[in-house]
């Protein structure tokens, strides 16, 4: 047995081709592949066994079988190797092309019954193998093949015998070109896309290019035969007959263009001997012009997702009902592209996504970041430049197989050439070959590292300059750069998409109404993809969805494979509806008593039904809106406004928005009588019905007592369990006491039914990093704290905000300042007046109505799947919590959150289901609070949406006993 897997060359594959399956001339038409009479599906049950290495499977023939898998399928769900979740590091040493030499591989065996005319040719094809894969027929060695994601094809014909034959495969784990496939993903390894055969004639269709253009009002269609046969070519009542190597255009009267707002398709028909094959292409055109990336002549925007194969039972061996599924949530939150991050997706999803209508930015099976951590004393472009020279052709091959397979899809508007790997000769190849193949638009966010200083300058780099590609591409730049910077420099040579933006991990992303008004409003900012569409959760054996480390897998990135903008399940989170307001495709606004609707579509009418809730008044209308225009509407001139709009043919809600307007009342503070006991460490006071107990020698009070029920202390509040994106802040939040800060009363003055603080927070070695004035005042019906606080110490680094995830360390700002009581469990509800049924903060908000909610504070944590600071929400006007018996509402303050878990237990617990038995219901109430950012890679919360470094605010507490 020859080794190859050693080796960079695949041996014995078929040239890459379109992907397409031909159907016999006596099929019946469909765009079904499993109708057509020459497609064989291979999926199902396969026997396996595995072995440590290649050594020890020298028998593999007559060795047996361990058992029965499906295939598709990863074998790790199935008892195999195990289950490791790495982001950027390679997994074994970085010594390429050398890699382990235990190295496990799993021999695939089934029998297939085949009858096939002598003259019929079979192909072997495989749409996904992880990493590579030996292939036998009737024990004989037919070929070996690398590149994980690509669709490969062996010819079997010579191979095969009529009736029962047999097919064995040695998938192995990894090979020498695996050091171009250290994506962020879980480390899987099988046969994890269909396998099939394809019994063709022996003469036949092998590649052919269908590409189009706009002209005015008609469309280009362009057919251009590479194989050896004429091929006859029927589109829209045309038929032309193609010669091989030669083209045909079809002209097409005023077409209706394809987009993904209007994925029109016009269906193809090729014939070729007893074979044809039925196509549905759209007609488009994508390119890059003066500066401005334009789609069907419009310079649109990316509203996007970067999106990886996963489930959480089945790794990344999806089918395409869970394609669909994904694809069909994606539309539901406004979505119109998608980045196939960071390998070609399966030839289906192509064609799903030609017919629902996404935008495809394709990335070629690129990515070596690991290289970085090579060694220390060298650049990541250095590292990863060794290779992107050594893998040249190999980088080449993986465009290649991009393009060739992926080329006739009209989905398909921007290649790319992989990610993170730096540049060398492999990418200068693949530039080039894309530039000589291909008119749509290429990207490459990595080139940045050849020649962009992103915090200060971009090097005017002649190569860079002169590279063979069409955008400017970046990852999680700041919006504060963008705007600071970027937009204000000459530099922009190039249309600029993000690549990735807003870090979708845990609570969050935040900040994506930042990202859109600078999109929106600069044509050569053409959007971006999210990082990323779903979380990586695994459940294994029926457990519940872990993520990296609870494998006890030697090397792995924890919790960074949940960062989803939905669940692993696909269900929705806060973030998703921000980012499904954010990309909704209708723009309202008021001015007094008239609403304006813009249509944000370039290529279509809004139509469909519009809601509007004036005032309560309710009532129903059909609209039209052309592209990029607006109507309007009457509206009464105060009070609330809500608006929803729902497609015509849709069932859901795609845009909506609310105008609130409505004057809150604050409760009187009723003077009355107060007596302020003291001794000398505590104030006793008596107010109304209550009985407050404060330490002097911290200004907090310890105790609140209503008509003999006692609520426990009042305390002030620093802290939040840092969500994932605060991650980069925990240590020094950590550091200078903010979790539990030792407060210390400075000075202390009674002044009638006041009594005055000054404090500090902090804790040992530092500087206390708050500095407060505290202003007790006891009224009849409650108490109102006021505070007037300077954050002290504070890390002036340079440019924060223009930082991307290089905030480590960085104490910047506070997440909170408040209050918090910790009550009994049995105030299990909660009443508010705010922003959100479900949390808010000030930059993920958009999303959320303002109104009058109630609901079991059980109910008010979103369980994240890393347990994090979550169910706040600002714009509170109110907050009410009773037990039945006492009834605690607060006023004054910018947001608040009642908890089932303390900020303490939601810190140290690492799994949602991890969490302590329910306890208390923590109630806090803050002056202010932070936003959250996507600094868990991305930026931090803009300045406008972080604790003030100094600031003040009035908070009433008012108690009340039925
Ligand atoms: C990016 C990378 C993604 C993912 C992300 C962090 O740098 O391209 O693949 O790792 O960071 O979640
Ligand atoms: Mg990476």
């Amino acid at each position: 047995m020859d080794k190859f897997h050693t080796l960079l060359n695949n041996v014995n594959t078929e040239k890459a081709r379109a992907y397409y399956v031909p159907f016999s001339i006596n099929d019946k038409k469909s765009y079904n592949r499993n109708d057509s009479s020459l497609f064989y599906l291979l999926n199902g049950e396969w026997n396996v066994k595995g072995y440590d290495c290649f050594e020890d499977a020298e028998n593999f023939l007559t060795d047996g079988f361990d058992k029965k898998i499906p295939v598709p399928s990863c074998v790790q769900y199935f008892g195999y190797d195990y289950f490791q979740y790495v982001n950027q590091k390679y997994p074994y040493a970085l010594d390429f092309p050398h890699i382990p030499n235990l190295n496990p591989i799993y021999h695939f065996n089934r029998a297939f019954k085949l009858d096939f005319a002598p003259q019929n040719k079979v192909y072997f094809v495989t749409e996904g193998v992880d990493s590579c894969y030996y292939l036998y027929i009737n024990n004989q060695f037919v070929g070996y093949t690398n590149i994980s994601h690509k669709v490969t094809e062996f010819d079997i014909t010579n191979y095969l015998v009529s009736g029962e034959n047999t097919v064995d495969m040695l998938v192995v784990k990894w090979n020498a070109t695996s050091y171009l496939e250290d994506q962020d993903k879980w480390r899987f390894t099988g046969i994890f896309r269909d396998v099939y055969l394809l019994t063709r004639s022996s003469r036949h269709i092998t590649d052919y290019k269908i590409e189009s253009n706009v002209d005015g009002i008609d469309g280009i269609v362009k057919f251009t035969n590479n194989s050896i046969d004429d091929i006859t070519v029927k589109l829209n009542g045309e038929t032309k007959i193609v010669k091989s190597s030669k083209n045909a255009e079809f002209i097409i009267k005023n077409a209706i263009f394809w987009s993904a707002e209007n994925p029109y398709l016009y269906e193809v028909e090729l014939a070729s001997n007893d074979e044809v094959i039925y196509q549905k292409i759209g007609v488009n055109s994508s390119k890059v012009e003066n500066g401005l990336y334009l789609f069907n002549g419009k310079p649109i925007k990316f509203r996007g997702v970067n999106r990886h194969d996963f489930h959480p039972e089945k790794g990344m061996a999806v089918s395409l009902e869970d394609i669909k599924n994904d694809l069909t949530v994606l539309k539901s939150l406004n979505v119109n592209a998608i980045r196939t991050s960071h390998y070609p997706s399966c030839p289906e999803f192509y064609n799903l996504c030609s017919e629902l209508g996404f935008y495809i930015m394709s990335e070629s099976d690129v990515e070596s970041h690991g290289a970085r951590f090579g060694a220390i004393d060298v650049s990541a472009l250095e590292a990863k430049k060794k290779i992107a020279d050594f893998y040249a052709d190999s980088i080449l091959e993986r465009n290649v197989y991009n393009y060739e397979n992926n080329k006739n899809f009209s989905c398909v508007v921007m290649w790319s050439f992989g990610n993170e790997s730096g540049w060398g000769k492999g990418f200068e190849l693949a530039s080039k070959f894309f530039k000589e193949v291909d008119n749509r638009p290429t990207q490459y966010e990595n080139i940045r590292l050849y020649s962009w200083d992103v915090l200060s300058n971009f090097h005017n780099d002649e190569h860079y300059k002169n590279a063979l590609i069409d955008l400017d591409s970046m990852m999680y730049p700041s919006t504060t750069w963008i705007k600071e910077y970027y937009l204000k420099s000459d530099y922009k040579v190039r249309p600029l998409i993000l690549c990735e933006y807003a870090h979708a991990m845990g609570n969050g992303p935040g900040g994506l109404t930042e990202y859109w008004d600078l999109f929106e409003n600069n044509d050569n900012l053409c959007g971006g993809f999210v990082w990323e569409f779903c979380n990586h959760g695994v459940s294994y054996n029926g457990k519940t969805e872990r993520y990296g480390g609870d494998f006890k897998e030697p090397v792995h990135d924890a919790n960074f494979c949940m960062d989803g903008i939905v669940n692993s399940d696909r269900s929705l989170k806060p973030g998703s509806y921000e980012m499904k307001k954010v990309y909704q495709p209708l723009l309202f606004k008021r001015e007094k008593d008239i609403i304006t609707i813009f249509n944000k579509f370039y290529f279509i009418n809004a139509i469909g039904k519009l809601k509007i809730v004036d005032n309560n008044k309710e009532y129903e209308l059909s609209i039209c809106i052309e592209p990029r225009s607006e109507i309007i509407l009457p509206c009464s001139n105060n009070g609330t406004v809500y608006l929803e709009f729902i497609r015509e043919g849709d069932d859901f809600v795609c845009a909506y928005e609310q105008f609130y307007d409505e004057k809150f009342i604050p409760t009187n503070k009723i003077v009355s009588d107060v007596r302020i006991d003291e001794n000398s460490r505590y104030f006793n006071v008596f107010a109304g019905k209550s009985r407050y107990l404060i330490d002097k020698l911290s200004g907090i009070i310890k105790s609140v007592n209503v008509e003999g029920e006692e609520l426990g202390s009042i305390n002030i509040n620093t802290w939040r369990a840092p969500t994932d994106n605060d991650r980069r802040f925990r240590k020094p939040w950590e550091e200078y006491g903010l979790r539990h800060p030792s407060v210390e009363a400075r000075s202390i003055q009674v002044d009638g039914n006041e009594i005055l603080f000054d404090i500090t927070l902090g804790t040992h070695s530092y500087i206390p990093y708050l500095k407060a004035k505290l202003k007790y005042s006891f009224y009849e019906n409650g108490v109102s704290v006021a505070i007037d606080y300077t954050q002290q110490a504070t890390i002036e680094k340079s440019n924060p905000d223009h930082n991307m995830c290089t905030t480590n360390g960085l104490f910047l700002y506070i997440p909170r300042v408040g209050f918090k009581m910790d009550l009994d469990k049995s105030f299990d509800t909660v009443k508010y007046l705010a922003l959100g049924d479900t949390e808010t903060y000030l930059d993920v908000c958009s999303y959320a109505l303002k109104g009058e909610y109630q609901s079991k504070v059980n109910d008010q944590y979103y369980n994240y799947y890393k347990p994090q600071e979550s169910g706040s929400h600002i714009g509170a006007d109110y907050v009410e919590l009773t037990n039945g018996k006492v009834n605690i509402r607060v006023e004054g303050m910018q947001s608040f959150s009642a908890l089932p878990y303390t900020a303490d237990e939601l810190t140290d617990c690492m799994h949602f289901d991890e969490l302590p038995e329910i306890s208390t219901t923590e109630l806090s109430v803050d002056y202010f609070v932070s936003g959250i950012g996507s600094n868990s890679c991305g930026q931090i919360p803009t300045i406008n949406n972080r604790v003030p470094q100094s600031g003040k605010g009035e908070i009433f507490f008012i108690f009340t006993k039925n």
